[in-house]
C-alpha cells in the first residue's frame, strides 16, 4: 500500500538518536532544550515547550490561558478531534465554526458572524483555535483583529504546519496568536515519533506551560511557596501532567528539523505534479493560501457533485490498487461523543458537504514519481470507468 503520509528517516537521523542512546540521558535532557532552542529559532518565535504529543500542547496551552468549567472553545469541524478534545480535558465547552469551502479552513464571515451573535447572547468564546489545515495558513491577521475586537485568546493548530508562511514569516512567529502548536507524529511534516511543541511570545505563559508539562513541579527558587532548601529541593506548586518529551525524540526532531527544507521542496514538487496532471478531472484541487506558503501535509481532492461516482467507491478502488487513500476529516461534531453533547447534522453545512466528498492523495518526500503515476492513472481510470 502506498501510505498517504510517511515519515522520511535516513542515516543522520539514525546517527542522531543513537548517539543519545549512547547517552547519559534518555529521557528529557539537553536535547529537548537543544530541540525547543532550534524550533523557536526556526520559526522566529521567543519561547519553545516539548511535549510528548500536540495534543498534551493543546491541552496545557488552554489550562496556561485560564480556559476552565464554564468557558468556551472555538474550533473548526474540519480537524482531528483533539483540537476540540483540548477544551473538554479542562471542563470548558466547544463550539465550531463552519470552514470556507475554498480553503477548508475556518471561514473568516462565519467567524465575525458568530462572534457579533455571541456578543449579543452574551457568551463568547475565551478561546478559539484555528487550524492550519493540510498546512495551508489561515487568514492570521483577520483573527488577530477580531481577537482584540472581541477579547478572545488564539491558540493556532499547526499540527500540519511546521515549515508553513504568512505573509512572509513562518507559521510559529506567534505575531498573531497566543499559542502555537505544532504535532511531530510520523505521518506530519517533520517527526519524533509522538511529539509536540507549543510555542509563545509571551514568557509567563511559557512557564505555565512548563510547570503544567512536569506534574506543576518547579526547582526555581523565586517560584517556590516554601524556603527554598538546595539543588536538590523542589516544590508541587500546581497540579500539572507528564507530557515530557524524551531526549531520543528530541533528537530526532532536531535532525528531522534539518532537513524540514528539503522535506517542504519535495512536498511541492509533488503538489505541482499532482495539479499539472488532474486538472481536467471532476476534482477540486487544494490550493495555497492567499497570504501564504503552505506546508503541503496533506493533499486533498474533494470529488465534484457531478463526478461519476461517490467518494465511498473512490475510496474503496483506490484501496485495492493499493493506495492509501485516507479521509481528513469527518466533521468532529457528527463524532458520537460531540453528538451526544448537542451537535447534529445541518450545524455546519459547508464542513459537513466537503466530509462527504474529500479524499486525500498520498504525499510525502519519499513519494516517488512512478508511485505517483500510479495513483494518477488509478484515479483516472475510477472517474472515467464508472461515467
Ligand atoms: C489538526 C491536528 N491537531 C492535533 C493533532 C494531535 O496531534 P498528536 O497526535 O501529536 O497528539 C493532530 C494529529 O493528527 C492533528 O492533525
Amino acid at each position: 500500500m502506498i501510505p498517504y503520509g510517511r515519515q522520511c528517516i535516513d542515516d543522520s537521523d539514525v546517527a542522531a538518536v543513537e548517539a543519545v542512546l549512547r547517552s547519559d540521558f534518555l529521557t528529557q535532557g539537553p536535547a529537548v532544550g537543544r530541540f525547543e532552542e532550534e524550533v523557536s529559532t526556526y520559526c522566529g518565535g521567543a519561547h519553545a515547550v516539548a511535549m510528548n504529543s500536540a495534543t498534551s500542547a493543546l491541552h496545557v496551552a488552554c489550562l496556561a490561558l485560564g480556559l476552565g468549567p464554564g468557558d468556551l472553545l472555538w474550533t473548526v469541524p474540519n480537524t482531528f478531534v483533539a483540537s476540540a478534545n483540548c477544551a473538554r480535558y479542562c471542563g470548558a465547552d466547544v463550539d465550531f465554526v463552519d470552514i470556507d469551502p475554498a480553503t477548508h479552513n475556518m471561514n473568516m464571515e462565519a467567524l465575525a458572524a458568530k462572534l457579533d451573535q455571541a456578543r449579543r447572547s452574551g457568551r463568547l468564546p475565551k478561546v478559539v483555535v484555528p487550524v492550519h489545515f493540510a498546512g495551508q495558513p489561515c487568514d492570521l491577521g483577520a483573527i488577530e483583529e477580531l481577537s482584540k475586537q472581541y477579547g478572545f485568546r488564539v491558540i493556532e493548530d499547526a499540527s500540519h504546519a511546521i515549515g508553513a508562511e504568512y505573509r512572509g514569516e513562518k507559521v510559529g512567529s506567534g505575531r498573531y496568536s497566543d499559542v502555537t502548536i505544532f504535532s511531530f507524529h510520523p505521518v506530519k511534516i517533520i517527526t519524533t515519533g509522538e511529539g509536540g511543541m507549543a510555542l509563545t511570545n509571551d514568557a509567563k505563559l511559557a512557564g505555565r506551560m512548563r510547570l503544567l508539562r512536569t506534574h506543576g513541579i518547579t526547582r526555581a527558587a523565586d517560584e517556590m511557596v516554601g524556603t527554598y532548601l538546595g539543588e536538590w529541593y523542589y516544590e508541587q506548586i500546581d497540579l500539572g501532567y507528564n507530557y515530557r518529551m524524551t531526549d531520543i525524540q528530541a533528537a530526532l526532531g532536531c535532525s528531522q528539523l534539518r532537513r524540514l527544507g528539503g522535506f517542504i521542496q519535495r512536498r511541492r514538487q509533488i503538489v505541482e505534479r499532482y495539479g499539472a496532471l488532474l486538472a481536467d478531472l471532476p476534482i477540486q484541487l487544494p490550493i495555497e493560501a492567499k497570504n501564504g506558503k503552505g506546508g503541503w501535509h496533506l493533499y486533498v481532492i474533494c470529488l465534484d457533485r457531478k463526478a461519476p461516482v461517490g467518494r465511498e467507491t473512490l475510496y474503496r478502488e483506490m484501496r485495492a490498487n493499493g493506495i492509501g487513500v485516507n479521509v481528513h476529516y469527518f466533521p468532529v461534531h457528527l463524532q458520537p461523543y460531540y453528538r451526544k453533547l448537542g451537535f447534529s447534522e445541518g450545524n455546519f453545512p459547508v464542513a459537513e458537504s466537503y466530509g462527504q466528498r474529500c479524499l486525500s492523495l498520498p504525499i510525502h518526500p519519499g513519494l516517488t514519481d512512478e508511485q505517483q503515476d500510479k495513483i494518477i492513472g488509478t484515479l483516472r481510470r475510477v472517474l472515467s470507468q464508472n461515467g
